[in-house]
């Protein structure tokens, strides 16, 4: 069988968005049997976070809809996951600049916004870190629509099939 897809979903601190992106993408994945073709990782652009767990908002607001994220270790983006990675996608465009600032000029074409592969006009998952409960349902919201319009966009593009 042919190496899994790589995705490296990246924020500022990995706890509250990479790793929501993570957890979601991850069961979007199992629901639809792709488990052995797409695997996916999270990462922060700053290094403030690592080694800790998500944020308990991202955490209890992401159990509420059924993802468990309690497992994760923040850790911050390292020079060979631009080698390793087939898609590295940013929480928002100063995310992306800060990757585009570190990444090999060859791996470029890697980096992208979550919120490019759709499904709306929105381009960025806002930052909650600072706002209430609402902030952390929208990021779950962005997150489950883009994931599963970037879940289609993998499986036409690499021409997967569940297993
Ligand atoms: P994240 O959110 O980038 O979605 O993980 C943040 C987490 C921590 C901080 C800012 C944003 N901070 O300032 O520590």
């Amino acid at each position: 069988m042919s190496k899994p897809v790589s995705v490296l979903m990246v924020c500022l601190g990995n706890i509250c968005r990479s790793p929501t992106a993570e957890g979601v993408l991850r069961e979007l994945i199992k629901r639809r049997g792709l488990h052995s073709h797409i695997r996916v990782d999270s990462a922060g652009t700053s290094d403030w976070h690592v080694g800790e767990p998500p944020d308990p908002r991202t955490v209890s607001s992401a159990s509420r809809r059924g993802y468990e994220l309690s497992s994760l270790v923040g850790r911050q983006v390292s020079h060979g996951d631009f080698e390793e990675f087939d898609y590295i996608l940013a929480m928002d465009k100063n995310n992306f600049l800060s990757l585009k600032n570190v990444c090999p000029p060859e791996y470029y074409s890697k980096l992208a916004l979550l919120l490019e592969f759709g499904p709306g006009e929105r381009l960025e998952v806002p930052d909650p870190y600072y706002s209430g409960a609402a902030g952390f349902e929208l990021v779950l919201d962005l997150i489950e629509k883009s994931g599963e319009a970037l879940l289609d966009s993998i499986v036409e593009k690499h021409g997967l099939k569940a297993s």
